[in-house]
């Protein structure tokens, strides 16, 4: 099953089923962009609009972008606001946004289904005005180096797993540099009681030269 079939088929539970990746998730996006400034947002994959709902508090302007129709309708669902542009589209293909428009683009649990990276920074960085941030929060390679990836449960009780792609650290950070960003931070971020495991996040703030 193509990965926009297979999140189309999980939309319907993806927002309630016991998921730790996304719930950390949510937490680091609002840590990280809650010390920065931005107004003007691009994010990548909005899903069913978890991190939608928060970017909107500090945002004057969000374009959301996705290929699943049935997430992309859940998160219509649940906002409606002036603010907010939701998009069909590939970020594997061009993305329908203008250039040199986005103060900031955020990206959360979307990279480890895109294998080529210089796809996203090359665009990421058309997208971005000059000192604009790129916001990745990706599940850990090394928790992907132990076998765990996204999946979730069909309504028959069978376990899908989707189609992903491992990027080591190095992968991230060297891609980035290669198309003009700078690192800002980068993260780990672990599961509440296991700081001795291996961290379950890691995320990026980089920006554009
Ligand atoms: C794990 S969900 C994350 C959704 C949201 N960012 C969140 O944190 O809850 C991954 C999202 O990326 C989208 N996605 C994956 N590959 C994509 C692609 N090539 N183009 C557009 N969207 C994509 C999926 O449709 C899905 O909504």
């Amino acid at each position: 099953m193509s990965i926009d079939q297979s999140y189309n088929q999980w939309a319907d539970s993806y927002d309630n089923n016991l998921n730790k990746t996304r719930d950390l998730d949510q937490i680091v996006t609002k840590e990280v962009l809650g010390k920065l400034k931005f107004s003007e947002v691009l994010e990548l994959g909005c899903g069913t609009g978890k991190n939608t709902t928060w970017l909107l508090e500090k945002a004057s302007n969000i374009q959301a972008l996705d290929f699943s129709r049935k997430m992309l309708d859940l998160a219509k669902a649940k906002i409606q606001s002036e603010k907010v542009h939701f998009l069909q589209a590939d970020l594997k293909a061009f993305w329908p946004v203008p250039n040199n428009a986005f103060d900031l683009i955020t990206s959360s649990l979307v990279l480890e289904h895109i294998d080529d990276l210089h796809i996203i920074f090359r665009q990421a960085f058309d997208k971005l005005r000059q000192g604009g941030y790129f916001f990745i929060s990706e599940l850990h390679p090394n928790k992907q180096y132990q076998g765990s990836q996204a999946k979730f449960e069909t309504p028959d009780g069978k376990t899908h797993f989707l189609e992903v792609y491992t990027h080591h650290i190095s992968e991230f950070t060297d891609t980035a540099f290669m198309h003009s960003f700078n690192l800002v931070e980068l993260k780990e971020w672990f599961d509440e009681g296991d700081e001795n495991g291996a961290p379950r996040l890691v995320s990026f703030v980089f920006q554009k030269k």
